[in-house]
């Protein structure tokens, strides 16, 4: 495959890892990194030797040589510099989450057209073995219809941080939303990608709570976004998503991914690295229920940071469908604006 010519807009914490993936593979040639802060452009080109440095977003998106960026800003700056990079002909990879709102979504896809590969990185935890092998195991219909797509990621309190916490992080105007925005676009990034796609949410009710009172430094001043959500969704055909996600909680920390169907169900581990298993529990006329694992390993974290890029090279070079493009982004979009809306007022909210 012809190398990707790339450029990374943005040298913080993920800028400087989808630079480092791309000056390590063959998919692509690193041509240059941007940020507006010169000493994480030169901490990034000295670690991954790009062929020119930029201090402007505006002056990478000149550069002709570049066919393809990564926009690794902050969600509040970044859907105004993607639809530059569209109007300059570059497909891009956004971070994660996709877009302040629906809106902003709506407005890419429509710069974007049908020319350029767009994607985003909430398709990371889907590039595992053990998720390839969870989506055919639901593609051939081994757990028969769908009853219930869940998960539930709680992390207990870890006391006071021991760094600064960024602005952005738990902030509506800043990041489009709190701890919701900032984890879940990978829980359903991973569990939409499971059940290919098939899922359309139709009737959304949701409940966000704030961080605690006596709790104010877990989060940075003046953040206004949730710690903690739980979200009920029917779908067109009747699977419920049950969804929750919170941190700084005052319980202690569990996660679980499931997907319920009639005859079967999965259990999954989205984030366990070591010693990682999918159960496979199924029921039958003539006996109780059995449970199997079907999958049992590590999650290399390389893949999680190198599949979104090499997903997004192949959608380039080969056409291929990447895994969360703009639409299937809109798709989860439409979800969070839902679970604000009826959090704030309340009551059920119709997609
Ligand atoms: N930090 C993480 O662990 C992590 C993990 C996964 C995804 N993300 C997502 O990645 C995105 C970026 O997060 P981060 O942690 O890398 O942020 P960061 O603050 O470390 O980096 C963002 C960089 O963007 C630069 N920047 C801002 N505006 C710019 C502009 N107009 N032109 C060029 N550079 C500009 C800033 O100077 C900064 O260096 C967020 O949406 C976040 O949700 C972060």
């Amino acid at each position: 495959m012809k190398p990707v010519r790339f450029g990374v807009i943005g040298c913080g914490v993920m800028g400087a890892r989808h630079a480092a993936v791309a000056a390590e593979r063959d998919e692509f040639e690193l041509v240059a990194v941007a940020d507006i802060k010169p000493e994480l452009v030169e901490k990034v080109a000295a670690d991954t030797k790009p062929k020119r440095t930029y201090a402007s977003a505006e002056e990478l998106l000149a550069d002709d040589e570049i066919e393809a960026v990564a926009i690794a800003l902050p969600t509040g700056f970044r859907t105004p510099i993607a639809l530059k990079a569209f109007a300059a002909g570059k497909h891009a990879i956004l971070e994660k989450p996709v877009a302040m709102n629906v809106g902003e979504v709506e407005q890419m896809i429509e710069a974007a057209g049908d020319k350029l590969v767009v994607a985003v990185c909430s398709s990371r935890y889907w590039f595992h073995d053990s998720s390839q092998l969870a989506t055919k195991i639901v593609a051939d219909g081994t757990l028969g219809d769908l009853r219930v797509v869940h998960f539930r990621g709680m992390l207990k309190d870890g006391g006071p941080k021991p760094h600064p916490i960024p602005a952005w992080r738990v902030s509506h105007k800043l990041n489009g939303g709190g701890f919701w925005v900032n984890w879940a676009c990978y829980d359903l990034g991973y569990l939409m990608g499971i059940t290919g796609w098939q899922l359309k949410p139709k009737t959304v009710l949701a409940q966000t709570f704030p961080v605690a009172d006596h709790l104010p430094d877990r989060v940075a001043e003046g953040s206004d976004g949730e710690e903690h959500a739980i979200v009920l969704i029917r779908c067109e055909n009747g699977t419920i998503l049950q969804l929750e996600r919170g941190e700084s909680l005052s319980i202690d920390t569990e996660s679980t991914w499931q997907i319920i169907g009639a005859k079967a169900s999965l259990r999954l581990n989205m984030l366990e690295l070591e010693d990682n298993k999918i159960f496979l529990d199924r029921t039958h006329p003539d006996k109780a229920l059995t449970t199997e694992i079907v999958w049992e390993g590590k999650h290399d974290h390389a893949v999680t940071m190198s599949g979104p890029l090499l997903d997004f090279a192949s959608g380039i070079r080969n056409g291929t469908q990447v895994a969360a493009d703009l639409e299937r982004s809109l798709v989860m979009q439409k979800i969070t604006d839902a679970i604000y809306k009826s959090a704030a007022e309340g009551c059920a909210v119709e997609l």
